[in-house]
Order: C-alpha cells, then sequence, then structure tokens
C-alpha cells in the first residue's frame, strides 16, 4: 500500500509547522552542546593522552583546581539559561497548539467530530459543520474539508490510545473516562497517515490512521452521502436477510435497518470506505470475503470472531455489504 510521508519534518498545518520549528530549535541546542562536551573530551584526551617517554601518570597529571567560582557560577547559568529559553519556546508552542474549541457557529466553517478510540480502530462521530449539527458515525477513514478549522474531541471506550498523525498535528492520548482536545487545519488536499502512538493492546501495530482532506465541495458531497441511511437494493432482499440473521447485527450498525449494534464499526457506507481493518488492508471484494470468513487470519486478536458461516452465507453476507456505498 503506498506509504505518504509521516515526518514530523514535512508539515502541512500551522499546528505541525509550530511543533517542527521547536523541534529545530531543541535539536540546534541538543547539537550545539553535544559538540562542545565532545569537543573538550576530545581535546582532553588528546591533549593528555600518555605520551612515549612519558613517566607514571601521576607525575603527568595536570595542576588540580579546586572551589573556582567563576567555574561554577558559568556552569550553573549557562544550563539554567538553556533551560529557561526552552521552557518558554514549549510554552509559546503549546500556547499556539492547544486550543480549547469554541461552540459551533453558522459561518465558522469549522468541523466538529468526537474521535474514540477502539481496541483497536477509529469511531468518527461527525457532530456540527459550519454550524450546522451533523449526526453519523464512521470508522477509521477521516474525511475534513481543506482549510476548515478541524476540533477533535478525543475519548476511549477501552484503553489509552493516542491520536497521531505527524504532517498534521501533535499526539494527543485518549483517555478512558475524559476527553482531550485537538486541534489543526490543513489547506492542501491529500491523504495524511498516522498511527495510534500509546500501546493498547495486541493490535496496536494495527490501529492506523487515515485522515482525507478533501477539497470542501467535495467534502459537502462526502457529508451529504454519509448523513443518508444505507441504500436500499431491492434484488438483495435476500442477502440481506441472511446478513441479518447473523451475529453481525448485535455489534454493527447499518442505518436504515435492524442492525443497530453499536459496538463495532458503523457498516451504512462501508464501500465508502477504502481500507478495511483500521487501514491495515485494502477494501476490496476479495480481502471482504477474508475478512466476513475469517477475521482472525487477518488481524489476530481482533475482536470480530469467525462465525463458521457456510461458503453459501459468506457469499451472500459479501454481496450484501459490497452494496453499502
Ligand atoms: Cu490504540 Cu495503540
Amino acid at each position: 500500500m503506498e506509504t505518504p510521508s509521516l515526518s514530523i519534518f514535512d508539515p502541512a498545518s500551522p499546528q505541525a509547522e509550530a511543533i517542527r520549528s521547536l523541534s529545530m530549535l531543541v535539536l540546534a541546542i541538543c547539537a550545539f552542546i553535544f559538540f562542545v562536551v565532545e569537543g573538550i573530551l576530545l581535546y582532553a584526551i588528546v591533549r593528555f593522552r600518555r605520551r612515549a617517554g612519558s613517566e607514571s601518570s601521576a607525575a603527568t597529571e595536570p595542576p588540580q583546581v579546586y572551589g573556582s567560582k567563576p567555574i561554577e557560577i558559568a556552569w550553573t547559568a549557562a544550563p539554567a539559561l538553556i533551560v529557561f529559553v526552552l521552557v518558554l519556546v514549549s510554552a509559546r508552542t503549546l500556547w499556539e497548539v492547544d486550543v480549547d474549541p469554541p461552540a459551533p457557529e453558522v459561518g465558522d466553517n469549522a468541523l466538529f467530530v468526537t474521535v474514540v478510540g477502539r481496541q483497536w480502530w477509529w469511531e468518527y462521530r461527525y457532530t456540527h459543520y459550519n454550524g450546522r449539527e451533523r449526526q453519523f458515525i464512521t470508522a477509521n477513514e477521516l474525511h475534513v474539508p481543506a482549510g476548515s478549522k478541524v476540533y477533535l474531541a478525543l475519548q476511549s471506550a477501552d484503553v489509552c490510545h493516542s491520536f497521531w498523525v505527524p504532517r498534521l498535528a501533535g499526539k494527543m492520548d485518549l483517555i478512558p473516562g475524559r476527553t482531550n482536545h485537538l486541534l489543526f487545519q490543513c489547506a492542501q488536499p491529500g491523504l495524511y497517515l498516522g498511527q495510534c502512538a500509546e500501546y493498547c493492546g495486541t493490535q496496536h501495530a494495527g490501529m492506523l490512521l487515515r485522515v482525507y482532506v478533501d477539497p470542501p465541495e467535495t467534502f459537502a458531497e462526502w457529508v451529504d452521502r454519509e448523513e443518508k441511511p444505507a441504500v436500499e437494493v431491492k434484488s438483495l432482499g435476500d442477502e440481506k436477510k441472511v446478513f441479518l440473521a447473523q451475529s453481525c447485527v448485535n455489534c454493527h450498525r447499518v442505518r436504515g435497518t435492524a442492525a443497530q449494534g453499536t459496538y463495532a464499526p458503523d457498516l451504512t457506507h462501508l464501500m465508502s470506505r477504502e481500507t478495511l481493518a483500521s487501514g491495515m488492508f485494502k477494501n476490496t471484494d476479495e480481502n471482504l470475503r477474508q475478512w466476513v470468513k475469517d477475521p482472525q487470519k487477518l488481524k489476530p486478536g481482533c475482536l470480530m470472531p469467525a462465525f463458521g458461516l457456510s461458503t453459501l452465507e459468506q457469499d451472500q453476507v459479501v454481496r450484501y455489504l459490497l452494496a453499502l456505498r
């Protein structure tokens, strides 16, 4: 699968830009300290090495200095000054990046999404766009409009996770029982990848993030589509019946049908997503079939078991899922 940049040195939002500037400054200061310390060390090693013909080491030891006030003041003041500068610039960056979300307002063009971290996937509950209330839930692929402020409210349904899309914003943890906030604003349409950044169990590494920054018109169309209930395909009546008769419906939701589970990804517009299993596989017919047959083979440890469907039932369920556009 494609691998766009995951580097913090390639920022695509003012928030990520602020973090890059801070990182560069900290790196520069640390590099300076490193070269000064290593330089003095190397100088001492070369200058005071044991030479051929020199007597015992005690005889060539340089004069020992005890209690030099100027030296002690210098090596206390210099690090204190450096730490002070680092605290100030870090605080300034935090100030820029860590913004409390305002109340949604018509005309603000801002998007508000509640992100729920789950073992091992992401739930996205869209709540407001441009001041209007939105009510739909999707999973694993976050769509946002280019140029708009995006306010994420981060929560967890189980253990600690961490939302990290390096080119868009800093890391922010999702902690059970509380809500954290994250803001980013990206003008450049494209796909931005990330990764859960807090160890959260077996499939932590399989908890990938995909953020699609869409041109505003494309985003508005996407929102309109996502808000609608699932399309009803008349010719798939039998397939739908088979799907609704399985345990799928206890965990998954397909809006507009009797499937109203909330524990697993919302499948209402499953085929509008490019990937399966939180970004691990392309969403193709074949992968979908393998997933329905035995998810444990594709993502060992994931919370969906194999249900032992017959080949015919698998066919029917997959045909039904493929129609959820
Ligand atoms: Cu979720 Cu690591």
